[in-house]
């Protein structure tokens, strides 16, 4: 890891601009039922933080944020959704990465090639996604949520323009007999 001392230096690439907290409130999660599915509206507060770099194998160095995102439900305010890892910048390879972990025992280890400022507006677009059994960009998971509530395949995309974060993923799972697609996304502002 960089010394304290030496942080300033360090590029982080496209990752740059996510440093620092994000809050935003125009979240819509939708998410398995038995019976069908449910629809939650959200507010949440993600925080980046970056912490320096790594080097792998005495050749590749990855530059790195760590992430925090605390995700409630707008109706009563509860937690149900905290997210943890981390997202990485191989600027030799020109690759993301993102690594996250929730507690219902599944981790996912995506990543995906940087296109640039893709829709020529100056957004910076992050795009990352894993499946499972990949070979390189892969999920691992409990025995139970493997036989129950298996998720197969994440994608995400982050838009960072000046002072706003919009993102949208989708986990698609295999639970309740059926194949159901699990989207998430919201639009937040630069805090600090
Ligand atoms: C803003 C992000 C997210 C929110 C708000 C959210 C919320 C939810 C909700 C409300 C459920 C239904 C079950 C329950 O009420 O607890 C659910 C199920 C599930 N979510 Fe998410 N989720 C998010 C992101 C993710 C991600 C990134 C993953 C994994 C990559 C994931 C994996 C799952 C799985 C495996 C289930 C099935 C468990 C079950 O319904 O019993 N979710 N999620």
């Amino acid at each position: 890891m960089a010394e304290e001392n030496t942080k300033m230096k360090i590029d982080y690439g496209p990752l740059a601009g996510l440093i620092g907290t994000w809050k935003g409130d125009k979240g819509i999660d939708l998410s398995p039922e038995p019976d069908g599915q449910e629809e939650n509206t959200y507010h949440e507060t993600i925080t980046f933080q970056d912490i320096g770099d790594v080097t792998n194998a005495e050749t590749q160095v990855l530059t790195i944020l760590h992430y925090r995102q605390i995700v409630q439900r707008k109706s009563n305010n509860e937690i149900f959704h905290d997210e943890t890892g981390y997202w990485m910048w191989d600027a030799a390879a020109g690759i993301v990465m993102h690594s996250l972990v929730i507690p219902r025992a599944v981790a996912v280890l995506a990543g995906g090639k940087y296109l640039g400022e893709a829709e020529g507006n100056g957004d910076v677009v992050l795009e990352v996604g894993a499946k499972l059994g990949d070979p390189d960009w892969g999920i691992l998971q409990s025995p139970f949520m493997r036989d129950k509530a298996r998720t197969t395949a994440f994608r995400h995309k982050i838009t960072l323009g000046k002072g706003t974060l919009r993102y949208a993923e989708t986990t698609m799972l295999e639970i309740y007999g059926k194949t159901f697609e699990h989207t998430d996304q919201n639009e937040l502002t630069r805090q600090s």
